[in-house]
């Protein structure tokens, strides 16, 4: 798993640790490959302006590290790009971390994500804000609030729990 890679890098230069490493790096490939089998069949909904260019979106996706998206209000950002992240193939061997400015928001995209794939809210796709947290070792996609990302900042310092980040918005509240 990716949050792993520096620890175990590290730990690869000490001799006497290498047997027990083996072992770690069995059990983080055989998690990925856990996850890898959970990840639901993918569609876009017909008559979204971002469903039309999905494909463009995730070839972008694949060959670049940053991408901006910029759309009308409306056209598929916060409810299809996840998803597009997934179909990208992220997601395996990091959760896809999304952000909403707002709980209400966090919660309702990611009931709605999670009813698009077909998968139970809490399982595939989950979500955190403040005194709420719906996800567990299967979370393929975490939608939270800009607050919630602010915070784990601080327990993990490169977000490397989360690759991609979406970051819709980004605002400090007042
Ligand atoms: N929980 C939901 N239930 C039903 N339809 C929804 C839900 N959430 C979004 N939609 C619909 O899905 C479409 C895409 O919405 P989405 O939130 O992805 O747009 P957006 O590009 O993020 O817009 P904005 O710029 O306003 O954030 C819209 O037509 C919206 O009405
Ligand atoms: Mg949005």
């Amino acid at each position: 798993m990716l949050f792993q890679r520096f620890n175990l890098k590290k730990e690869l230069r000490k001799k006497h640790r290498r047997k027990n490493l083996h072992e770690e790096i069995l059990q983080s490939a055989a998690e990925a490959s856990r996850r890898k089998k959970l990840v639901p069949d993918i569609t876009f909904p017909p008559g979204l302006p971002t469903s039309r260019i999905a494909k463009s979106i995730i070839k972008t996706i694949q060959d670049n590290q940053v991408v901006i998206v910029a759309g009308e209000t409306g056209s598929g950002k916060s409810t299809q790009l996840s998803k597009m992240c997934l179909e990208a193939g992220q997601g395996v061997f990091g959760m896809i971390g999304h952000t909403q400015p707002r709980r209400v928001a966090a919660r309702s995209i990611a009931a709605r994500v999670a009813s698009e794939l077909g998968v139970k809210l809490g399982d595939e796709v989950g979500f955190q804000v403040r005194f709420e947290s719906k996800t567990n070792s299967d979370t393929l996609i975490k939608i939270m609030t800009d607050g919630i990302l602010l915070s784990e900042i601080q327990n993990d310092p490169f977000l490397e729990s989360m690759t991609p980040l979406l970051l819709m918005r980004f605002t400090r509240e007042p």
